[in-house]
């Protein structure tokens, strides 16, 4: 479904809900991280792209003194009460939202009372930042609602914390800027040190981006996700550097007896991965895919033996990618996002997509027993106001 299609969609489903149509809807993207993989809350480089799945809100001022928000998927109401400050509540997945109500509050915003549908094509739970979407969406409605334009730095930082404070998740800052700070056909290169960010043209029509998703969720992201910053901050601590950015693989072997062997392994991921990731820009830059392809298969070994966060099906799909090969027309595949399940990101040629999918989802419904869902995005545009 294109994006008008979704939005005609979505309107449609806002008029049925509430009985007129919508004054403003807005989007925004999931994102699919091509390679720097924990490393945004090292201060390093990551190189994501937005992709043409959407968290979409149709809305227009309500008459009650509190917000309704209306999830699709959910097929629920969360009553948000905007006239005093927003705390945590429920529905669960409203705290992602009222997240971003009290970073308005918080910046002495009045919020008006909206009627709100929301209706996401972003899998959930599948590393595609369903939630950042969910963020990003609601404060782009936000800004349209009250007529104000926030910074696009401060209005990814304000949604990060959202989900540091409403939804306990301790995320660095790569879901919420591509989904704020996309472009179609670019990849992203951030640095999640300066925040200076460059657009990476990706519009090769020769390749194409596949995303896998494994369709497993391990439950493990919720404790190792803060587990692994923390054996990072312990790292950077023994080298005497403020963060892992700013420390080397010569100083890491240097110091590699004074370091527990976990702790030691964590920051060899980060350090050859912040470096892996400079070079895969340069390599997109100079449309050189076979070099790419490989950083990707070293990102995910290093993430799978070093950073231990890949799993069983991530792993399978990747061995399934690498034995198609260049000459099957697979340039490179790795898990991507937090891990312990959700997707994997594949560099293959555009021409040769339909064979490579019918293949990994054989093979894959052959070793894990179930079926994997896979798609083809182009980068997309980031947030958008597509009525106001
Ligand atoms: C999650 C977090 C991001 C990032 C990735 C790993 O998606 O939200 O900030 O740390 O994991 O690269």
């Amino acid at each position: 479904m294109t994006l008008n299609e979704l939005t005609d969609h979505v309107s449609q489903l806002f008029a049925k809900t509430f009985g007129r149509p919508p004054r403003w809807i807005v989007a925004a993207p999931g994102r699919v991280n091509v390679i720097g993989e924990h490393t945004d809350y090292n201060d390093g480089f990551v190189l994501p792209m937005a992709i043409e799945f959407y968290t979409v809100m149709a809305a227009d001022l309500s008459s009650s003194s509190s917000s309704s928000f209306f999830d699709t998927l959910f097929k629920e109401t969360a009553q948000i009460e905007v006239s005093q400050p927003v705390l945590r509540g429920d529905p669960k997945w409203s705290n992602y939202i009222r997240g971003v109500i009290a970073g308005f509050q918080q910046r002495g915003e009045k919020i008006p009372a909206l009627d709100v549908l929301v209706h996401s094509t972003v899998p959930l739970g599948g590393g595609l930042s369903s939630s950042a979407a969910l963020e990003v969406s609601t404060a782009t409605l936000l800004e349209t609602a009250i007529g104000k334009k926030v910074d696009p730095v401060e209005k990814a930082l304000l949604c990060q914390k959202a989900e540091h404070e409403f939804a306990g998740m301790p995320c660095g800052i790569m879901d919420q800027f591509i989904s704020v700070m996309g472009r179609k056909n670019h990849l992203l290169l951030l640095d999640c040190r300066s925040r200076r960010t460059e657009l990476v043209p990706l519009d090769d029509p020769s390749v194409a981006v596949l995303i896998m998703n494994t369709n497993v969720k391990h439950e493990l992201t919720g404790s190792e996700y803060p587990t692994r910053r923390r054996q990072c901050e312990a790292a950077a601590k023994i080298l005497g550097v403020p963060s892992l950015r700013d420390a080397t693989a010569d100083a890491l072997e240097a110091a590699k007896g004074k370091m527990d062997p976990v702790v030691y392994r964590r920051a060899r991921h980060v350090i050859g991965e912040i470096e892996r990731t400079v070079h895969a820009a340069e390599g997109v830059r100079a449309s050189n895919w076979p070099t790419v392809g490989q950083l990707m298969y070293a990102s995910h070994y290093s993430l799978r033996d070093d950073y231990q966060v890949s799993c069983p099906e991530l792993d399978a799909v990747v061995e399934i990618a690498k034995a198609i090969g260049v000459t099957g027309g697979v340039y490179g595949c790795r898990m991507t996002g937090g891990g312990f399940g959700g997707c994997c990101v594949a560099l293959v040629k555009a021409d040769a997509v339909e064979a490579i999918s019918k293949k990994i989802a054989a093979d894959y419904k052959k070793k894990i027993g179930i079926e994997p869902t896979i798609f083809v995005s182009r980068p997309a545009a980031g947030a958008t106001v597509i009525k106001s």
